[in-house]
């Protein structure tokens, strides 16, 4: 029996779906959505806030404010709540709704900005609002999870160790990439352990986050219109890219399994499996890390006539392959 105080000491730590009866290939998929914030993001929230309040930037009248596409949005906004700060989310239209509500009903406050005309898109719009919000009032404090080192270590601190106790012998990590913090947290904690582990970044067709060419981009979570600064490129072996489409595909293909699970976790292991397939490799131990549950992306993803009016009707016919571009970031380049 669990029994708790504060909803963020609650998050499962050993559950994976093995996918291999949906997908064909030996993928563990570990889920982060169970916790009262429903994300991964929880870990991040958690050890920034913590830190906050260590080095005494955070006081009793402090406000919180952090730009989010939402789930840490959410995380912040329940441990805020539960610890009595102020908190304001700036987030920008992408948001799901549901998302934005469940803010609201924690108490939290949500301003969604509208783009900028010139550069630095919606994320670039976020930013400048929150630090004008900062400027006019010294009460504001921004933990910046795009610098803040608290987003990487708390996944040095707990997803890496977590996934290595139950995965002694892990031979390929394959990690999403928003801000980077999951991505850099595992890669710095496998970097130095018993064994190699290849690790794969997982990111979404027009983020720049590795470079490449700017494009839509309509799912929250993956992806970024700058160069993310927790990200160090040595710790990372290959990056592939996934189209929005191929993720809506993974994500519905899932759901028809009966797991239901974020857009993010569909771009993850539709890169994964691409990757296995092409890797062709047998008795490799693969696991892949799944930040957040469906419910949130059920008027998004999950609703026909919103994947029709972006994507066309190819998301929603029957699964295809899993096509991406890879790009070898070390000198890891042999088959396993
Ligand atoms: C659903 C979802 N997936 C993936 C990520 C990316 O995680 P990170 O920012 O640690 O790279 C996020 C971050 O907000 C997210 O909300």
């Amino acid at each position: 029996m669990s029994v708790i105080t504060v909803p963020q000491a609650f998050d499962e730590e050993e559950l994976y779906v093995d996918i291999e009866r949906i997908f064909g290939q030996a993928l563990l998929l570990k889920c982060e959505g169970f916790n009262f914030a429903g994300s991964i993001k929880l870990k991040a929230a958690a050890e920034m806030v913590a830190a906050a309040e260590r080095d005494g930037s955070l006081t009793a009248d402090s406000v919180l404010v952090e730009s989010s596409s939402g789930n840490l949005g959410v995380a912040l906004s329940m441990i805020a709540a539960s610890k009595g700060y102020r908190f304001v989310c700036v987030t920008d239209s992408r948001c799901n709704l549901a998302t934005r509500l469940m803010m609201e009903a924690l108490g939290g406050e949500v301003h969604v900005v509208a783009g900028r005309e010139a550069g630095g898109g919606l994320l670039g719009a976020r930013l400048d609002h929150v630090r004008r919000l900062c400027a006019r009032d010294d009460r504001y404090v921004w933990l910046c999870q795009y610098s803040n080192p608290g987003n990487w270590r708390a996944h040095f601190r707990t997803t890496a160790p977590e996934i290595a106790r139950s995965f002694p012998r892990l031979d390929v990590l394959f990690v999403g990439a928003g801000t980077t913090g999951t991505l850099m947290g595992c890669a710095r904690y496998f970097r130095n352990w018993h064994r190699p582990v290849r690790m794969v970044a997982v990111d979404t067709v027009g983020s720049v986050a590795f470079g490449g060419d700017p494009g839509r981009r309509m799912i929250p979570g993956l992806g970024m219109s700058m160069r993310p600064p927790l990200l160090d490129e040595s710790y990372v072996d290959e990056v592939v890219r996934v189209e929005e489409a191929d993720t809506i595909r993974a994500c519905r293909r899932l759901a028809r399994s009966g797991f239901l699970f974020g857009g993010s976790t569909g771009t993850v292991v539709s890169g994964a499996i691409g990757w296995l397939e092409r890797h062709g490799t047998h008795g490799l131990t693969s696991v892949a890390i799944a930040p957040d549950l469906g419910e949130r992306y059920l008027d998004t993803v999950y609703q026909d006539n919103w994947v029709q009016d972006l994507y066309g009707d190819d998301p929603l016919d029957a699964p295809r392959r899993h096509p991406q571009t890879a790009t070898s970031r070390s000198s890891m380049d042999s088959p396993l």
